[in-house]
């Protein structure tokens, strides 16, 4: 499948999210990252910020990234909201399998994310269930960290059991993606990209994407 580059909104303006939205007209998918305090220290938006900007860009496809605890009590709300995609993680679901089931029921992708010290090993049989898994490359929180470059051997595990599998599952990374680590990510076989400052601390937000999907890219074509 194509790469994707999913900007996250995290650390745009907050508070003008159609005027940043309107600046990445290239983006393949809208990263938001929906925060409750609990299952990380911050807290960002909900449902209702959510429904809004569906109802205010029907045409965007909205990737729901849920760090929240009783994931299987508020992920499906996210689906029948029209989300595309609902991740939920896998530390923060008592019922992983149901909720992923409910989700692709309401019509949307389902996908599973792990934490940086969560092994993918455990997901193995359940790897099916999901439409894509994220793998965390920062400790999940706040935009703005450091790649951990001790992750890339989970993102080859975890391409090793896609390939196994035989599905077509996405494999998002999300933190400290930019022009100097896409190429790391794309290499261990990942191909839908979060990136949230590289994106929205550059000049041109819209360069930036296109400038990460040609990296990205082109590595693959390498390959
Ligand atoms: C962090 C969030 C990320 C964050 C990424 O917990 O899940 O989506 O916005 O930001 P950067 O790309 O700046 O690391
Ligand atoms: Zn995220």
């Amino acid at each position: 499948m194509a790469n994707r580059i999913h900007p996250s909104i995290l650390n745009a303006n907050l508070a003008g999210i159609d005027g940043e939205l309107a600046r990445i007209p290239s983006a393949h998918g809208i990263h938001v990252d929906v925060m409750d305090n609990h299952f990380v220290p911050n807290l960002t938006l909900g449902l209702p910020v959510v429904e809004s900007i569906r109802a205010n860009h029907p045409e965007l496809f909205l990737d729901i990234h849920l760090m929240i605890e009783e994931a299987d009590r508020w992920a499906p709300g996210y689906a029948e909201a029209g989300c595309e995609s609902v991740t939920f993680h896998l530390e923060a679901s008592a019922a992983p399998i149901r909720t992923a089931r409910q989700i692709r029921q309401l019509g949307s992708r389902a996908a599973i994310a792990l934490r940086p010290q969560t092994p993918v090993e455990p997901l193995a049989d359940l790897l099916t269930e999901f439409d894509m898994v994220l793998v965390m490359t920062v400790d999940p929180g706040f935009g703005g960290q450091s790649f951990l470059d001790n992750q890339l051997g989970k993102i080859r595990r975890t391409r090793d059991l896609v390939r196994a599998s035989g599905q077509e599952i996405w494999i998002q990374v999300d933190g400290g993606v930019s022009e100097s680590t896409i190429e790391r990510c794309v290499d261990a076989g990942a191909d839908v990209f979060v990136a949230g400052s590289a994106v929205f601390r550059a000049d041109d937000p819209d360069a930036m994407v296109r400038h990460l999907t040609e990296i990205a890219d082109a590595r693959c074509a390498a390959h």
